[in-house]
């Protein structure tokens, strides 16, 4: 059955390739647009590609999945549909699915309810505590904060008034069925907080009382969408973070307050110890975590909890010691942020611990030893980002050896610069392209004519990045091109423009090879300058008919030598 262009187009748009990726590479950040994992592997989450330098294998979100489930892409279509919560267009009753759909649209709804309550008179109460709390009003933006009314109906009538019913309600966890049978607002005068999962989905709610009173926090209970073991408060903000790493607290308005602060990578279990599924979430954004629960017995234990769970999954873990707060919230109201940043560099006594582990491999008394002690450390201090940092460490290190401190500074900085410029020389090296690595990773894909293969590929880039220029006259038909591979792409590509159809790799990921989907990646990655793109469209076709006569001229050459061969008789 073919499924529709519009569904598929949803569906890729509901599927952060980041996110699905993540799911089976871990993947580490670094600056640039691409995110590397472990090999040499690269996803882009503005192109919404991914790339695999190895093999050569790439394309959309859908082909990946294809590619790593195994699965043929209407396979594919509907294990990313199941994940996304969407109902394939065939099959008309999922309940589930359709159930699923709804309960996300009406917590959308209510978490835009409660936002809107801030600005009514029935939300005073809630700014009034939002403004006690010290909470700013970027970050009520940020986390969709919003207030529940002290009423027993407001939120009851105003999801009906969009069409949901009290059943929906009641299986979201939004409304409770009182004992005369009628519906009442599970939430009350409270300060919300809308859980949205990493794709962007509110999956559900949490509202703290506004003072005093019991439960302090009410949490929405497990329903179709809202699985508190599986999820993080604040991850989906968390995830976005440069930090590298993620600090994990134990209270919402801890997140919030870490947050302001410029710590955004924080998350909190919702009001349980850290889950196993937990753990493997964060584990799909960083491998490294800082533990920063409240500063009490009960925080003490859940913390060595958490690091036994951490640590399984290869998770670098370091624990927060706050003295003089109980909690994250606390500490940075009372002491700042800037205390709060030392606290993090100074649980980061890792190099401390790495220096010391070198240490004790050598007997400093020997002369020798020492001077290997010194080049080790050096290097270790080489690789520190930070330039400070690595000035603090080089003075110590210096005091520490009875040498002189600019000594030791000017060696760790020479030896930084050595390495600076070999990482970069790789990576120049990396995007250098000589004619070698011109040639697709796919062993059937090989080009037999290098320079016209490069126009080829220019050829079905500018088409794919710029739609219109299929108009440009004299388009070459694809038995012109010298290689058959990029002549199918070509075709394909041409063929979907002409039909004004999408040329996303994901809409291609059916009608091309996986080494062909893979190619067309890679091709897609070389630069194109745009602004002279219909110049390069002729020089393009220019070089690609050119390259086709002199292959035609030359094997109508080779036939006439053939030919003169047999006829003088000296033919073998
Ligand atoms: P805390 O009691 O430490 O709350 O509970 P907190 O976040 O620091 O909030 P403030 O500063 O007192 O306002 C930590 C977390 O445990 C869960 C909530 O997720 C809360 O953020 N919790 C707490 C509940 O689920 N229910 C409760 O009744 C209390
Ligand atoms: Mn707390």
């Amino acid at each position: 059955m073919a499924i529709p262009e519009k569904f598929i187009q949803d569906l890729v748009d509901r599927s952060d390739i980041v996110d699905v990726v993540s799911g089976y590479v871990r993947l580490s950040k670094r600056s640039g647009a691409n995110m590397f994992g472990l090999c040499p592997f690269s996803v882009s989450p503005d192109k919404q590609i991914y790339h695999c330098f190895g093999c050569g294998k790439g394309g959309g979100v859908i082909s990946f999945i294809m590619e790593i489930e195994n699965l043929s892409y209407p396979e594919a279509i509907a294990f990313l549909a199941k994940r996304a919560g969407m109902q394939m267009p065939e099959e008309t009753d999922s309940a589930e699915g359709r159930k699923r759909a709804r309960m996300l649209a009406v917590n959308k709804e209510a978490a835009r309810w409660f936002y809107a309550n801030l600005s009514k008179p029935e939300g005073a109460p809630a700014v009034q505590y939002i403004q006690r709390r010290g909470i700013s009003p970027a970050m009520v933006k940020n986390f969709g904060l919003g207030a529940a009314p002290d009423t027993w109906e407001s939120l009851r009538n105003a999801m009906r008034e969009k069409g949901f019913t009290d059943n929906e309600l009641f299986d979201a966890g939004l409304v409770k069925r009182g004992k005369n049978g009628g519906f009442y607002d599970a939430f009350r005068n409270r300060l919300m907080f809308p859980v949205i999962d990493v794709r962007g989905n509110v999956i559900g709610f949490s509202g703290r009382i506004l003072g005093d009173g019991e439960p302090k926090y009410l949490n929405s209970p497990e329903t179709l969408t809202f699985n508190k073991s599986r999820n993080l408060f604040a991850m989906n903000l968390a995830k976005k973070s440069k930090s590298g790493y993620i600090i994990l607290s134990e209270g919402n308005i801890d997140v919030v307050s870490l947050h302001q602060a410029g710590f955004d990578s924080s998350v909190a279990s919702l009001g349980t110890s850290l889950t196993p599924e937990q753990a493997r979430l964060i584990s799909r954004y960083t491998n490294e975590v800082i533990i920063a629960y409240d500063n009490d017995g009960a925080g003490l234990k859940a913390s060595q909890r958490a690091i036994g769970i951490l640590e399984k999954l290869d998770i670098k873990v370091r624990v927060l010691r706050m003295s003089g707060a109980k909690d994250p919230d606390e500490y940075i109201k009372t002491k700042g942020p800037e205390a709060f940043r030392k606290l993090l560099e100074g649980s980061e006594n890792q190099m401390d611990y790495r220096l010391r582990a070198i240490r004790e491999k050598y007997d400093l008394n020997v002369t020798e030893q020492k001077s290997d002690y010194l080049r080790e450390a050096v290097e270790l201090l080489a690789r520190l980002p930070d330039e400070v940092r690595r000035q603090v460490y080089a003075m110590d290190l210096a005091k520490e050896l009875g040498l002189p401190p600019d000594v030791i500074v000017n060696d760790v900085e020479r030896r930084r610069k050595r390495l600076v410029n070999a990482s970069f020389k790789q990576v120049q090296k990396e995007q250098a392209r000589p004619e070698k690595q011109m040639q697709p990773a796919a062993r059937e894909l090989k080009y037999d004519d290098p320079a016209s293969a490069a126009a080829e590929e220019g050829l079905i880039r500018l088409l794919y990045l710029e739609p219109a220029l299929v108009t440009t006259p004299g388009l070459p038909p694809p038995e012109d091109f010298s290689a058959p591979g990029l002549g199918r792409i070509y075709a394909v590509v041409r063929k979907r423009v002409e039909k004004g159809q999408n040329v996303s790799t994901d809409h291609l990921a059916g009608e091309l090879s996986g080494d062909e989907l893979g190619l067309l990646v890679a091709i897609l990655q070389k630069p194109e300058m745009l602004s002279r793109s219909r110049q390069s469209m002729s020089d393009y076709i220019a070089k690609i008919e050119e390259r086709k006569q002199l292959r035609d001229g030359s094997t109508d050459l080779m036939a006439l030598r053939d030919q003169l061969k047999k006829k003088k008789g000296y033919e073998g």
